[in-house]
């Protein structure tokens, strides 16, 4: 099972609920009588989106993109490749991108411009993690919920070979 090749929880399940709570509360008074748009990446920000979409009290919209990097060596460029697309017309919208992990920043570097291309009303990010050591491009993070060590992480969405996202904790793979 794969609850028993991880083993040291960095932070629980309780710590992350928490943590949707306080966040949602900063995000409603952000966008007090406004309607916001969440857009989720997928596959990881999937159990922290359900978490954070409860607990924000506003008139709210959903939907999911897909993105792939073309491997390690494009990566560092920038190059970020979309697998699934928007459904709905942002212009104009509130729109909170809702990450899993910034890690280099390359994604969300990217998704921003997307975004802004597409004349939203305003673009802001909300991520699980950050792992701010690892950091390639200048990114503000409106919104983090924990900063993590440069380990590679899993669980709560995050993977390694598509394994572990059903974990309802973070940890990390021992090297
Ligand atoms: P970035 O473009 O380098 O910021 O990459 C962000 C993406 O890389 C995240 O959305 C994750 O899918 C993946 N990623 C980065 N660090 C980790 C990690 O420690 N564990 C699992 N996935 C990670
Ligand atoms: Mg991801």
């Amino acid at each position: 099972m794969a609850h028993d090749v991880v083993g040291t929880v960095l932070i629980t399940e309780e710590e992350i609920k928490a943590k949707a709570v306080e966040l949602g509360e900063v995000i409603t008074k952000d966008f007090e009588g406004e309607e916001v748009v969440l857009v989720g990446i997928l596959r990881g920000s999937v159990p922290w989106m359900a978490e954070l979409m409860k607990r924000i009290d506003l008139d709210m919209k959903i939907d999911f993109m897909a993105c792939s990097s073309y491997g390690a060596d494009t990566k560092s460029s920038g190059q970020v490749r979309i697998v699934k697309d928007l459904e709905f017309d942002v212009s104009g919208k509130n729109v909170i991108i809702v990450e899993d992990i910034v890690d280099s920043g390359l994604t969300l570097k990217y998704l921003k411009g997307y975004m802004e291309a597409r004349s939203v009303g305003c673009v802001r990010i909300c991520t699980l993690l950050d792992k701010p050591s690892r950091r390639k491009v200048d990114i503000h993070v409106d919104y983090t919920g924990f900063q993590v060590e440069d380990k590679f992480i899993v669980g709560y969405g995050l993977d390694y070979d598509q394994r572990y996202r059903n974990l309802p904790y973070i940890t990390y793979l021992e090297d």
